[in-house]
């Protein structure tokens, strides 16, 4: 493995020990993130539920700071899924929308100062007017950064994504001669996906040791490497993200393919 001699700027001691031990050449391109287990942050303290989500926060911040630093090309966040949105009781739902919108005054700056540009993927069209106008405020302030792009998911579900996907392309096909001329092939799907022109997650992390994908970005995690990590995500830091780069880098990537070496003779 070549070892990297220059550590980027603004890593403290523990990362830059972490990211010494990394192939600077075999970064994971993008790396989506499941943040769970804020509620049992929270629980273990005798707080609320919410205080769990308060202090995720500043876990994204560290996650988000440390992926711009060593030149992450696309870091998504999975925030608030349509089941959160529907399932859990009205006034954690508001607390999180609130959060959401201050998050996104208060941390435009340090996202410019990192160089990060903003994106979401979801159902945007139905949280709150307010804060789809804080989102889209905030993702003109930081439209013209070149770094790591930061997809948070927002009302998001993978199945509604594919679906919105056959219904963008029926619609496109109607205007377009019918449905005769609809061709539809993986290419095709791909570039009607919310997350049209990112690359595919390499990496998926998933804090607070559940081992599912939670409808989370299905079709574009077919060939992810999954790392799960029990640190609750309130107690997740841009060193745990390291860890999990390190840990990426040790597993062999196949896409269904296998060596010549591999297939014994008959
Ligand atoms: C899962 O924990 C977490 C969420 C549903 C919300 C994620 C929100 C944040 C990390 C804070 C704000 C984010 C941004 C982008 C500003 P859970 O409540 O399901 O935890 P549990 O499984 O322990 O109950």
């Amino acid at each position: 493995m070549a070892l990297q001699a220059t550590v980027p700027a603004g890593l403290d001691r523990k990362e830059t020990e972490v990211y010494r031990q990394l192939d600077p050449a075999r970064l994971p391109q993008h790396i989506a993130i499941i943040m769970d287990g804020n509620g049992r942050w929270a629980k273990r303290r005798h707080m609320p539920r919410v205080a769990g989500h308060r202090a995720g926060v500043a876990a994204v911040r560290s996650t988000v700071e440390t992926a711009a630093r060593i030149g992450i090309h696309a870091l998504t966040l999975y925030a608030f899924s349509e089941e959160n949105w529907k399932k859990r009781p009205k006034s954690e739902v508001e607390f999180l929308m609130r959060l959401l919108s201050r998050y996104l005054k208060a941390e435009v700056p340090t996202l410019s100062r990192n160089n990060v540009r903003l994106e979401y993927i979801g159902r945007q069209q139905q949280l709150p007017a307010d804060v789809q106008e804080r989102m889209a405020w905030a993702r003109e302030s930081t439209a013209r950064n070149s770094g790591t792009i930061l997809t948070l998911a927002l009302n998001y579900s993978a199945r509604s994504e594919i679906v919105d996907a056959f219904r963008a392309m029926l619609a496109a096909a109607a205007q377009n001669g019918g449905i005769d001329h609809l061709h539809i092939d993986e290419e095709r799907v791909a570039e009607h996906l919310y997350t049209r022109g990112l690359p595919d997650p390499d990496l998926v992390v998933r804090t607070s040791g559940e081992m599912r994908l939670s409808n989370f970005l299905l079709w574009q995690l077919a060939y992810a490497e999954i790392y799960v990590t029990p640190t609750l995500w309130p107690d997740f830091r841009g060193l745990h993200l390291l860890e999990g780069i390190r840990e990426y880098q040790k597993r062999e990537r196949r896409y269904g393919g296998l060596q010549e070496i591999d297939v014994p003779q008959l």
